[in-house]
């Protein structure tokens, strides 16, 4: 089955073309990260406009790149949540014309299960069952994996997400958005030892998180430098490291945690902070002492994109779930 997938859930339109045999036959992304960086954040509005503009064509260069037409599809998957729910509805408007149009069933996915099975499109694949850290801008989650839409949530944030704490750092040590790669970039100048910052909810039992008290402690770091006059370059690259390996450290305890919880042997991690390089480190050696395996998607994937969601559609379409005529979009979704 050729799956065409559509995701517009926030600043990113992503298209691909995912075929159940072939595999992943072309995807392409367009970002919309330069339009709302002068605001320092994304604005719904522009973000559901820019998604109109772009959407159809690139459905047609994906074609184009795969030596396919219109006419091959024969099934479509948008994200029908978690997000902003006029982008959302661009790519589910987009979606159900297309699939009356062609007559090809289409369904609405969620957003994180995309992500949570982006790591299924790489060369080895993780086998269920598998315990899955997704970290997002908007997720912070532990979920046991037992195959497609079987999920036990483990635990996540009780506030801010994990890829939100990194956002709102960048902002206070003058970064601008998307904050976390940034972030990251300037903690590799920064010293060890200079800084320590807590690891919130990890001295007690359990597999929650919390970053709205990492994020406080980090504010009060960032004025305290900032009123002694010593909030210098090198100082803002301390701060950023001391930020980043708490949030890293913290990811770490709780997933070696979900591995002895339920005695699985691998670990896949998806949305886009899991595109961070200390954490994919610090997470390989904690499993490798407890002779667990690590997985992730390639960077691109990592972050929002159309392939996760040719694949999650592609694989619910061919179990015979489709939408019916109706665009569903779900802005606040639990998984
Ligand atoms: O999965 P994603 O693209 O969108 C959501 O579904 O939220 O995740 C975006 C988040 C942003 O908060 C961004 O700052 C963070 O992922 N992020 C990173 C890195 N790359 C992206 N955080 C830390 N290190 C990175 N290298
Ligand atoms: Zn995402």
């Amino acid at each position: 089955m050729l799956v065409l997938g559509i995701e517009t859930s926030c600043d990113e339109t992503g298209v691909a073309l995912f075929d159940t045999e072939q595999g992943l036959l072309a995807h392409a992304l367009y970002s919309q990260i330069d339009m709302h960086a002068d605001y320092g954040g994304v604005v719904p509005e522009l973000a559901s406009r820019d998604h109109v503009r772009k959407l159809l064509p690139l459905c047609d260069q994906v074609l184009a790149a795969a030596g396919r037409t219109r006419r091959d599809i024969e099934g479509i998957a948008y994200t029908a949540g978690p997000g902003l729910v006029g982008a959302l509805m661009v790519g589910g408007a987009v979606a159900h014309a297309l699939g009356l149009a062609l007559d090809v069933p289409v369904l609405g996915v969620h957003h994180m299960e995309g992500h949570l099975l982006a790591p299924m499109l790489e060369e080895r694949p993780p086998a269920f069952p598998f315990v899955a850290l997704l970290v997002s801008g908007g997720h912070t989650q532990l979920v046991r994996v037992d195959g497609i839409g079987q999920y036990q949530m483990l635990g996540e944030s009780v506030d801010d997400a994990a890829g939100e704490a990194f956002d709102k750092t960048a902002k206070m040590l003058g970064l601008d958005y998307p904050g976390g790669p940034r972030v990251a970039a300037l903690a590799e100048k920064g010293r060890a030892g200079r800084y320590r910052f807590p690891r919130p909810m990890t001295d007690r039992p359990g597999l929650d998180f919390s970053f709205s008290g990492l994020k406080t402690y980090t504010l009060n770091t960032v004025n305290e430098a900032s009123a002694a006059g010593t909030l210098d370059e090198q100082t803002r690259a301390d701060i950023a490291l001391a930020f980043e390996s708490a949030v890293v450290d913290t990811l770490v305890i709780k997933c070696r945690r979900a591995l002895e919880a339920t005695g699985c042997k691998r670990l896949v991690m998806a949305g886009g902070v899991s595109a961070n390089k200390r954490l994919r480190a610090a997470l390989e050696g904690m499993a490798e002492k407890l002779a667990a395996t690590v997985f992730y998607a390639r960077p691109e994937f990592c972050t929002d994109n159309g392939a996760m969601i040719a694949y999650a559609g592609a694989q619910r379409l061919l179990a015979g779930q489709r939408d019916g005529n109706r665009i569903v979009t779900v802005p606040r979704w639990p998984m």
